[in-house]
């Protein structure tokens, strides 16, 4: 029996996907590393250091680049990251996500962040959404990202619950990953392809909501 949902945050709960693309793109591009479509995608879910690691690689640049130096580029791009935030609005709680949150809180299900991003606690409070969620898992206490399912195992301890009392949902392939890896029941959001092994599949954020899951949990059992 379901008793928890675990979020991803940035392309589930909000747009800022597009604000952390946009400044590692500026990064890329000051850095000489060709961006595309794959390594944008390929970026979604990774932490700050893993983003950066994965951009010099891309490049074929890894090497010619110091701990000092790599910790000053993450900072940059951190900086433009921030700089976007400051023009976040409501508006940026994609559509749906706060009626569902409602419906999960009327249910009594538990709720809980599992997000790389360092900037997620600030990012709930700009959208006012940080009364939902009962816990915010740390990213900087875990020893491995997504696709790893450190952060998703983590999660469902903090709210004292099994894995497989749980549901993670999650709009990059990484992610998905993670919370099948975790043993927990999957829901992708976005572009059935790159989110094939997700359990369940949504093209969007409207579509959430107790009964489509449930409909979606009975046609896969
Ligand atoms: C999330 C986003 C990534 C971002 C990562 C780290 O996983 O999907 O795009 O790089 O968080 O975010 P931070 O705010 O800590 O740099
Ligand atoms: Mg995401």
């Amino acid at each position: 029996k379901i008793k928890g949902f675990i979020f991803d945050l940035d392309g589930v709960i909000t747009l800022t996907s597009k604000y952390h693309s946009r400044a590692w793109r500026e990064l890329a591009d000051e850095l000489g590393v060709p961006w595309t479509a794959t390594l944008a995608e390929r970026l979604k879910g990774i932490s700050r250091m893993d983003s950066l690691e994965m951009i010099l690689d891309a490049g074929g640049k890894t090497n010619g680049y110091s701990d000092a130096d790599k910790e000053r580029l993450a900072a940059k791009k951190n900086s433009n990251y921030l700089a976007c935030l400051e023009q976040m609005t409501d508006a940026d709680i994609l559509p749906g996500i706060t009626d569902f949150l409602e419906e999960l809180m009327a249910h009594d299900y538990k709720i809980s962040l599992a997000s790389a991003s360092k900037n997620s606690p600030k990012v709930l409070e700009k959208l006012n959404l940080a009364k939902y969620f009962a816990n915010i898992v740390d990213p900087a206490k875990l020893s491995k990202g997504k696709p790893d399912p450190e952060i998703f195992l983590r999660a469902a301890e903090q709210l004292s619950l099994k894995p497989d009392a749980c549901i993670g949902i999650e709009d990059a392939s990484a992610g998905i990953q993670a919370i099948n890896a975790a043993g927990e029941l999957s829901i992708g959001i976005g572009d059935a392809e790159t989110l094939r092994e997700a359990a369940i599949h949504f093209t969007a954020t409207k579509e959430l909501t107790l009964a489509a899951i449930k409909r979606a949990m009975q046609s896969i059992a």
